[in-house]
């Protein structure tokens, strides 16, 4: 899948120079929205957007793959999610399963490495298979050396902050450390992201302006892109599209020019 040192390099160039790719951002993060209000213009149940929706992630993780992104964190479940329909609920977690069983091959053959970020021992009873293809896709992957897909699930950013508050001050209780030694690396070690860089780039579909309690930390500097298409029919060239507009950003990081 390596897109760089092959002969159809240009054509898989897209809207992207090398000069462009060459300063494409280490991490993106991703908040997949409007799968529900593209079913319903279609007349159809929500469950269906979501289905539309695995098929454009499949595209958008190649496309990242390709360009030899570092990290893709996708919001894909969130912890307020479970308040949703028990259909809709079930048909989420119908696509989980079939994505993990029928993608595992395919991301493990392009070196993709899964992490899942959230609370996946949390997750309600009758999940079971679900939680074994989750740990399972984590364990066959863990020392592929491609692209870090992080996939949040039963995920809240300020569920991650606190767990990582707690793991901290029970290591100070403890007497393994003084509250003074703790520094802003040692408190991203203790999140799901650790070993990560801080995400460069967030992006959210549907037009809607909001983080969801997603990254917040990590996305202390991201740089943000809304578009207003949904997330079923943010294709390749969307993406590079968001991608090239990053590209043009100029990132202080609190200085000045
Ligand atoms: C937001 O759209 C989307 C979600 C809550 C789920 C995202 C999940 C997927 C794309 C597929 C599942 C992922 C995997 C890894 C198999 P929405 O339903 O809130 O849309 P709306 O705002 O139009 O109602």
């Amino acid at each position: 899948m390596a897109l760089f040192g092959k002969d159809e390099a240009k054509k898989e160039l897209g809207l992207l120079t090398p000069e462009d790719i060459r300063r494409l951002p280490r991490h993106v993060g991703i908040i997949m929205d409007g799968n529900g209000r593209w079913a319903v213009r279609r007349g159809m149940p929500r469950s269906f957007g979501h289905k539309a929706g695995v098929e454009a992630l499949r595209a958008i993780i190649r496309r990242s793959s390709d360009l030899g992104i570092e990290a893709l964190t996708i919001y894909a479940f969130s912890t307020e999610n479970w308040s949703r329909s028990v259909e809709e609920v079930s048909a989420l977690m119908g696509l989980l399963l079939e994505y993990f069983t029928k993608e595992l091959d395919e991301l493990h053959r392009e070196h993709v490495c899964i992490r899942i970020i959230g609370d996946i021992s949390g997750m309600p009873k009758g999940l079971e298979r679900q939680q074994a293809a989750l740990y399972a896709a984590m364990d066959r992957t863990r020392e592929n050396t491609g692209l870090k897909l992080n996939i949040a699930l039963n995920y809240g950013s300020q569920q991650e902050i606190v767990r990582a508050a707690q793991n901290l001050a029970r290591r100070a209780a403890a007497g393994e450390l003084a509250p003074e030694q703790i520094t802003r690396e040692m408190f991203a070690g203790e999140l799901y992201t650790a070993g990560l860089p801080d995400v460069d780039f967030l992006i959210r579909t549907s037009g809607e302006l909001r983080l969801s309690n997603f990254l917040l930390y990590q996305c202390a500097y991201a740089e943000f892109y809304k578009t207003d298409i949904l997330w079923p029919d943010f294709d390749r060239n969307a993406y590079d599209e968001a991608l090239l507009t990053y590209t043009k950003r100029e990132r202080r990081f609190g200085g000045v020019k």
